[in-house]
């Protein structure tokens, strides 16, 4: 009888780990499998990664009214998002402060979101505000000492970046504000705290979220997945990323001439493109290509001339997360007199195109579960996946990638500044 296959420890995954992001890009390969379907990584990921950074969770176009909420669960911690009386957005535990239940129990009754006046536990009726503070308790009042003011809902670290709301578990990440201001300024004119999910779509996903982070990011895929799709405006090979950024990646994925001529056109009064009103204010390139951004380490984001894209990525297990899809327009866009004609029409490309990427994702995970599972060499197209690799390495350390100060290696600005 042969020994079973144990994984290797822990501690040899991370130096697998920070020996290959530490390859020059020239020499890239793939991480060792474990990196993307041991549960004990999955969990040093998880302490080390998922609850020390910032996890966005929703947008504020979900929760307009006091008391519209969306409920879901993440690394064992049943949250509630909240806008309070005050229109505070707040991420809350739905952890009853009485017997510790959770107060949405897993039933239609407590809908996963909504628009609540009260908090109210369906175990022995607690009620508290939208604010997670308690108002009212019946038959406590044998209770020695017993002061309703010390109990309530316990609250998350949470911030507001851009109308994301982003919560961060063990409360010591550095401010958004901070993290991403470079972030900030590179989707300026999107003004997407004033922009609104027009389109979303869950999705139940049997791979781990670097598996989908990586998809995100290298537009390399197109020439196959997206071959009859994305790839007829954006070929694969014309992709670039931005040097090394310490919280963020960014891509650029630009179009064609053709669709950059028809766009032209169309703006001038000729044939029109599908799509929404135009962002205003959108330098050449931004209004050119897509944008590609990953906030590490899981916020996924992309900007188009017309429109906004948002991954929420929930992370679930090694060889699982959920994901929520949606795309974001403008408040002009929704005004226009042919909003409801370019939401019929574009409700279906995001689905076509990532249904692609799904049948991908997918089949990546069962190749790693092969016993003739390979450590593959990168394109230099595939950049994005190497800084992920490197945005790993260094969290394996409790440190951020440093930030580069060099011109991108490809695309059109590379030769514009030497190293
Ligand atoms: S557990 Fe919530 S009121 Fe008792
Ligand atoms: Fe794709």
């Amino acid at each position: 009888m042969t020994a079973p296959e144990i994984s290797p420890p822990l501690d040899a995954i991370l130096q697998e780990i920070k020996a290959t992001a530490a390859l020059p890009l020239a020499q890239a390969k793939t991480l060792p499998r474990e990196a993307y379907a041991d549960e004990d990584y999955f969990t040093f990921e998880r302490d080390n990664i998922f609850k020390k950074d910032w996890m966005c969770l929703a947008h504020v176009s979900q929760l307009k009214t006091p008391g519209s909420y969306i409920a879901l669960d993440l690394f064992d911690e049943p949250l509630l998002v909240i806008r309070d009386r005050q229109g505070i957005v707040r991420v809350l535990s739905r952890v009853c402060a009485h017997r510790a239940i959770d107060i949405m129990p897993d039933d239609d009754a407590f809908p996963r979101e909504g628009e609540a006046r009260l908090l109210v536990c369906p175990y022995h009726k607690w009620v508290y505000e939208l604010d997670g503070t308690l108002r009212g308790c019946t038959q406590m009042h044998n209770a020695e000492g017993f002061d309703k003011a010390d109990w309530k809902l316990s609250e998350f670290r949470s911030e507001v970046w851009n109308g994301f709301v982003f919560v961060n578990f063990d409360g010591n990440a550095m401010p958004l504000a901070e993290q991403y201001a470079d972030f900030d300024r590179d989707i300026a004119p999107w003004n997407v705290a004033d922009m609104e999910i027009a389109i979303e779509l869950e999705w139940e996903c049997d791979f781990n979220w670097k598996v989908m982070v990586e998809n995100w990011m290298e537009s390399y895929h197109h020439i196959g997945t997206h071959a009859a799709t994305l790839n007829v405006n954006m070929p694969g090979e014309l992709t670039w990323s931005e040097p090394e950024h310490p919280y963020f990646l960014h891509a650029h994925l630009p179009y064609t001439d053709k669709l950059r001529g028809e766009l032209r056109a169309s703006q001038a009064g000729g044939p029109a493109v599908p799509g929404f009103k135009w962002i205003e204010g959108l330098s050449e390139t931004q209004a050119f290509e897509w944008g590609l951004f990953t906030g590490f380490p899981c916020f996924m984001f992309l900007t188009t001339h017309d429109r906004a894209l948002w991954y929420r990525l929930l992370p679930v297990a090694a060889d699982r997360c959920l994901l929520l899809t949606t795309t974001l327009v403008s408040k002009e866009a929704k005004d226009a007199p042919d909003y409801q004609e370019a939401l019929a029409s574009e409700t279906e490309m995001p689905n076509t195109f990532h249904s692609e990427d799904m049948v991908m994702n997918a089949a990546v995970q069962r190749g790693l579960r092969s016993s003739k599972v390979v450590r593959g060499r990168l394109s230099h197209l595939e950049e994005p996946v190497w800084l992920i690799q490197r945005y790993l390495a260094a969290r394996a350390d409790g440190r951020y990638p440093e930030k580069a100060n060099r011109a991108p290696y490809h695309g059109p600005r590379a030769m514009q500044a030497a190293e």
